[in-house]
C-alpha cells in the first residue's frame, strides 16, 4: 500500500482527481470503478472542472459502480444511480451505455448480482477502483463478516451503516434495509485501488487497518493483501497515527 497524506478534504480531492486523470491519460478506455458517499463528491467536482477545461475525457472509458440500494428505482433521489448522474455523469462525456450500476429494483437480485459480476469481467476487469470507507471498515456495502472471496451479492445493511447514511434521507426509517454490492472478491480483482478517507470520523478505522490483523470482521483490512493500493487520507483521518504507523501503510 502507498499512503499519500493530504492537508485537508480539498487537497485529498485534488490528489484523487489527479490520479484518475492520469489513469485516463495512460488508458483512455479504462474501466473505472466508482463509489458514492460524501467523500468522493470533491473528487467528482474536480473531475468535472478538468473535463470542462478540456484536460480530460471519459468518452472512451467505462464505469462500474460499487453498489446500489435494493428497492430504490433509478429516479429516486437517494438511489446511487441518481447520485452518479447528478454528481458526475450528466456533467461529463461518458457515453450513456458505458456507465453501469447494479439494478436495485431487478426482480431477481441474485440473477442481477450474477449479471453484474459477469459484466465487470466482460469489460476486462476494473483498472482503478475508487473506494470510500465505512466507519466499521466496510468497503462498498460489504459489512463486517462478509467473506473475502465474495462476488456481487445482496446484503442486509447494519444499523450503524443505515444510521450513517440516514443524513441523506428524511428519516432513518426510509433508509433501505438491503443493498446490492460488489463483493470483496470483486473489489480485490481490480488492478489498482484508490481508497479515500477524510475527517476525524475515519481516524479510528485507519488506525485499525494499521494495527489489526487481516480479518473479515474489518473488511478493509484485506486491502493490505492487494499489491496496488493507494490511500489518500487527510490530516484529520490520520490523526490517530504517528509517523511510524503511517510508514506501515507504505509497505
Ligand atoms: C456508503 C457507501 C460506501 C461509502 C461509505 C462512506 O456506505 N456504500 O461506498 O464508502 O458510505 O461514505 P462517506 O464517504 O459519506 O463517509
Amino acid at each position: 500500500m502507498k499512503l499519500i497524506e493530504a492537508k485537508n478534504y480539498q487537497d485529498m480531492s485534488l490528489k484523487a482527481a489527479e490520479i484518475i486523470q492520469s489513469v485516463l491519460a495512460n488508458k483512455p478506455d479504462a474501466v473505472l470503478g466508482l463509489a458514492t458517499g460524501g467523500t468522493v463528491l470533491g473528487p467528482y467536482e474536480i473531475l468535472i472542472a478538468k473535463y470542462e477545461e478540456d484536460s480530460l475525457s471519459f468518452k472512451k472509458a467505462s464505469s462500474v459502480n460499487l453498489d446500489e440500494y435494493v428497492g430504490l428505482p433509478s429516479d429516486h433521489p437517494n438511489s446511487y444511480y441518481y447520485y452518479m448522474n447528478e454528481n458526475l455523469f450528466k456533467h461529463v462525456d461518458f457515453s450513456a451505455n458505458q456507465t453501469h450500476l447494479p439494478n436495485g429494483v431487478a426482480d431477481d437480485i441474485e440473477k442481477e448480482s450474477e449479471r453484474y459480476e459477469n459484466l465487470i469481467d466482460g469489460l476486462g476487469g476494473i483498472d482503478l477502483q475508487l473506494l470510500g470507507i465505512g466507519e466499521n471498515g466496510h468497503i462498498g456495502f460489504n459489512e463486517p463478516g462478509t467473506p473475502f472471496d465474495s462476488a456481487t451479492h445482496k446484503v442486509k445493511l447494519t444499523e450503524s451503516t443505515r444510521a450513517a447514511n440516514a443524513r441523506y434521507f428524511d428519516s432513518i426509517n426510509e433508509v433501505p434495509a438491503h443493498a446490492i454490492t460488489m463483493g470483496i472478491g470483486s473489489i480485490m480483482k481490480s488492478k489498482q485501488i484508490l481508497l479515500l478517507a477524510s475527517g476525524v470520523k475515519k481516524a479510528g478505522i485507519l488506525e485499525k487497518i494499521v494495527h489489526e490483523e487481516i480479518s473479515e470482521e474489518i473488511p478493509a483490512t484485506i486491502l493490505k493483501q492487494h499489491g496496488n493500493v493507494i490511500i489518500i487520507a487527510d490530516q484529520d483521518a490520520l490523526s490517530k497515527l504517528n509517523s511510524a504507523h503511517k510508514q506501515l501503510l507504505n509497505t
